[in-house]
C-alpha cells in the first residue's frame, strides 16, 4: 500500500499533484509521502510486536536526516555502515543504543567512533576485524559490544550483486570457521560476544532463507554460549522485498512468522535492520521530457532523470514501473502487467541525458507517446536511489521533497554548480 494515486488522470502523492510539486521543485525530483513511510514502518513494528524488537532503520538505503528523524521519532533506531551513516544518525536524534554498526571494512577511527558514541552493537564480519575492535577498546579502555555476523552459507536468493549469504562473498564470518573466531575471544576483556548477525540479502521475496538461516543461527547460539558467549541478541538484518512490478513481495507478517517462533527459541532479544520495506515504495522519481527520437528503429524517450539519480536499472536490470504524470491517453493508472500491449502505447526506452548507453530507467517499455515537458514518474523510487546518486557528468544532484497530506516541504535543495566544485576550493598546487 502507498499514498501515490491517480485522481481524474493526475499523479498525486497523498493530496498533493505531482504536477505542481515539479513546478515548484523542479526536475529530477525525488517525492516522498510520510503516510507511506510511516505505514510501512507500522506494518513491520505490528508484525513483528510480540518480540519487541529494535527495528533499526538501515541509513544506507535512504539517508536523508528528515527520513531518518521520521523513523526515529517513531520508535526505530538505526542500522549504519560507515562513519559517515553514523554521523547521519545521529544528526537525525538517534539515540546511541539504538545503533548497530554494521560493514565488512570499518577503519580504526569508524570504530573509535563508534565506541565513543556509545552504540548498541558491532556486527563484526571478519577475524582480523574482531582483533582489531579489541585492541581500539582497548585503547580507549572500553569494552566493545559484539555481534559476530555469520554468512549461513544458503542458497542463492535474489541478485547476484546483492546476494550477501552464498558462499564465498566477501559478507560476514564463513559457517564453517566462526565457531573457532569466537573460541579466540572467550574472556577477552575488551570484547563481549553478545549477539549473532545475519544478513541474507536484497531483496528477498520468500520467507524460505530466512527459516534456513534461523535454522543454522540457532544451533551457532546454542554453540556459542557453550563456549562461554553471553548471546542477547539475534540480528536478522533487512532484506524484505517490495513490489516493483505487481505484487510480487510479502506482507512484513509473513518474514514474522519464521522468524519470531525462533527467537522465542533463541531466548533472544530480536534486531532487524530494514530499509528498502520502508522506503521502497514511499518514494518516486518524477523527470521532464526534453526530447524524444528514434534511431535503428528505437523510440527514446530522452528526460531530465538518468542513471546518476536511480543507478538501479544500470547496475542490476531492475525494473521500476514509469507511467506518465499526467496521462492523456490510454490508462489512467500504470498497468498491472507491463508486458501486454495496451492501447495507445508502444515500446520505448526511457533514457537520461548522461554520456554512456548504459543509461537508461526503462527499455522496450509499452508505453504512450510523450511530448517535451511531459512528466514521467519512476516509481518504487525511494531506496537506494537518492542514496546510489552521483554527481557523473557533472549532474547536480536532485532535490527532495516530504509531502504529507496537503503539504510539502523541500527536505534536500537541489545542488548548484557551485556544490560541484566547492571540495575542490581552497586545494592549493
Ligand atoms: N542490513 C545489512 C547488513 C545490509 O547490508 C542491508 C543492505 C540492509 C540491512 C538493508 O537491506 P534492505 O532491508 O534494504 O533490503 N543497492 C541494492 C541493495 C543493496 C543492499 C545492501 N545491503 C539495490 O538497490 O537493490
Amino acid at each position: 500500500m502507498d499514498h501515490f494515486t491517480y485522481r481524474n488522470r493526475i499523479l498525486h502523492c497523498e493530496d498533493v499533484p505531482v504536477a505542481e510539486l515539479a513546478a515548484k521543485y523542479g526536475t529530477p525530483l525525488f517525492i516522498y509521502s510520510q503516510a507511506t513511510l510511516l505505514e510501512n514502518l507500522k506494518e513491520i513494528q505490528t508484525a513483528f510486536a510480540p518480540a519487541a524488537p529494535t527495528i533499526c532503520y538501515s541509513i544506507k538505503t535512504n539517508g536523508n536526516t528528515h527520513i531518518a528523524r521520521l523513523m526515529v521519532n517513531n520508535g526505530a533506531g538505526c542500522d549504519v555502515t560507515s562513519g559517515g551513516e553514523l554521523y547521519r544518525a545521529l544528526t537525525a536524534g538517534c539515540p546511541p543504543e539504538r545503533i548497530c554498526f554494521a560493514g565488512v571494512g570499518k577503519t580504526d577511527e569508524e570504530m573509535r567512533y563508534g565506541l565513543g558514541t556509545g552504540v548498541l552493537m558491532f556486527n563484526v564480519e571478519s577475524h582480523a576485524e574482531l582483533h582489531a575492535l579489541g585492541e581500539v577498546a582497548k585503547s580507549m579502555g572500553k569494552v566493545a559490544p559484539v555481534a559476530l555476523r555469520v554468512n549461513p552459507d544458503l542458497p542463492p536468493k535474489t541478485h547476484a550483486k546483492t546476494d550477501t549469504s552464498v558462499k564465498g562473498v566477501k559478507f560476514g564470518l564463513d559457517i564453517d570457521t566462526i565457531l573457532e573466531v569466537a573460541q579466540g575471544v572467550v574472556g577477552h576483556p575488551h570484547l563481549r560476544v553478545q549477539g549473532l548477525h545475519m544478513h541474507l540479502g536484497s531483496p528477498i521475496l520468500s520467507a524460505d532463507p530466512y527459516r534456513q538461516g534461523l535454522e543454522k543461527g540457532l544451533k551457532l547460539i546454542e554453540a556459542l554460549r557453550k563456549q562461554g558467549h553471553p548471546i542477547e541478541y539475534l540480528n536478522m538484518g533487512g532484506g524484505f522485498g517490495i513490489n516493483y512490478r505487481k505484487q510480487e513481495a510479502l506482507p512484513a507478517s509473513a518474514f514474522a512468522e519464521v522468524i519470531l517462533p525462533a527467537v522465542k527459541q533463541s531466548g533472544c532479544k530480536l534486531v532487524l535492520e530494514p530499509g528498502r520495506f520502508i522506503v521502497g515504495n514511499a518514494g518516486l522519481l518524477v523527470g521532464r521530457v526534453i526530447f524524444t527520437k528514434e534511431s535503428g528503429g528505437k523510440h527514446y524517450i530522452i528526460q531530465d532523470a538518468a542513471m546518476n539519480d536511480l543507478i538501479r536499472p544500470t547496475l542490476y536490470d531492475s525494473f521500476h514501473r514509469i507511467w506518465p504524470v499526467a496521462p492523456e491517453v490510454g490508462l489512467a493508472t500504470p498497468p498491472i502487467d507491463y508486458e501486454i500491449e495496451m492501447a495507445n502505447t508502444f515500446k520505448q526506452n526511457v533514457v537520461g541525458p548522461v554520456c554512456e548507453s548504459g543509461d537508461f530507467l526503462a527499455k522496450d517499455r509499452y508505453l504512450p507517446r510523450a511530448k517535451r515537458g511531459d512528466l514521467l514518474a519512476v516509481f518504487s523510487a525511494g531506496a537506494y536511489g537518492m542514496a546510489m546518486s552521483s554527481n557523473y557528468n557533472s549532474r547536480v544532484r536532485a532535490a527532495e521533497v516530504l509531502v504529507t497530506g496537503d503539504k510539502h516541504r523541500l527536505i534536500r535543495r537541489r545542488e548548484t554548480f557551485a556544490d560541484l566544485i566547492a571540495a575542490e576550493e581552497h586545494c592549493t598546487a
